[in-house]
């Protein structure tokens, strides 16, 4: 991988290409890819087609540098998630550098909590799997949930993501990568919690029309501020945006 802008730099390691400026600042980033035509997803509904190994590795990275993982309910369904395992180098080694636990916690969003218990993503957890949801959320599947997640409850019958982004903040910790989708990420810029977008342009058409865009549905545009751009030798750009309402918030000085 190597950088482009704003200095060139060859041999580059995505570590520290994406190191934030201050580990312990709070910071959300938004990590998605996409194809050239604005595609979130793959001709099959998922992500495998679109991004490959240098995608794969910034996705990685994002996860080890964070404290926690946030994934709508959606994109765990759809993508049949797990827990979040690292590889060895950046679990151990690298996490400390940050100060991080040994491992990022995955909360998930969600209001109808239709989520199965059973599933790996809470059953071989550790640490645990987080639910934030809202008040309005069913009773029985919460109960069902509660014994294998700590179940996080923001908003009446609307998961209110700013009250829920600093309870989770005071609980595990400033850093959230968010890794979609598109409902999700849209929530989260409207609510203007969003620091960061980091997008992997893969260097595809996928020509489904329906398929879904990176931020599905916002009230406004959204201004944002490249920050750095780099590539592979596959062609894919690796793009970091900031949000430019952020700009001089928590870490944005790199
Ligand atoms: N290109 C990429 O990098 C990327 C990344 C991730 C996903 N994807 C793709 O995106 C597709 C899924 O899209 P999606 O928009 O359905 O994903 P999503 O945002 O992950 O899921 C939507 C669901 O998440 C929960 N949710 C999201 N925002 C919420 C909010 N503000 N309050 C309460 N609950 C909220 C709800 O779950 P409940 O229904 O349980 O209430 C909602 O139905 C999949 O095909 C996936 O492959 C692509």
């Amino acid at each position: 991988m190597r950088a482009l802008w704003p200095q060139a730099h060859h041999g580059l390691d995505p570590w520290a290409l994406y190191r934030p400026d201050d580990p312990d600042a709070p910071l959300l980033r938004l990590n998605m890819v996409a194809g050239v035509d604005g595609a979130a997803t793959d001709r099959h509904g998922h992500t495998a087609e679109l991004g490959g190994p240098g995608d794969w590795e910034v996705f990685r990275t994002l996860r080890a540098q964070a404290d926690v993982v946030l994934v709508g309910a959606g994109t765990a369904r759809r993508e049949g998630y797990g827990p979040a395992r690292l590889r060895r180098d950046l679990a151990a080694r690298r996490r400390d550098d940050l100060g991080r636990a040994r491992r990022p916690a995955i909360v998930l969003v969600s209001r109808s909590l239709a989520l199965d218990p059973a599933s790996p993503i809470f059953a071989e957890a550790d640490p645990p799997t987080a639910v934030l949801t809202c008040a309005g959320a069913s009773a029985q599947r919460r109960a069902r949930l509660e014994p294998v997640a700590t179940v996080l409850t923001a908003g009446g019958d609307h998961v209110d993501l700013v009250d829920g982004l600093a309870r989770i903040r005071q609980v595990m910790g400033p850093m959230i990568t968010c890794e979609g989708g598109p409902s999700l990420n849209a929530s989260l810029l409207r609510a203007g919690v969003v620091d960061e977008l980091c997008v992997t342009l893969a260097p595809q058409l996928v020509g489904v029309p329906s398929a879904p865009r990176l931020a599905g549905g916002l009230d406004e545009p959204a201004a944002l501020s490249l920050r750095q751009v780099a590539i592979d030798d596959t062609g894919e750009l690796y793009l970091r945006y900031r949000l430019a309402h952020r700009e001089g918030a928590g870490d944005a000085h790199g």
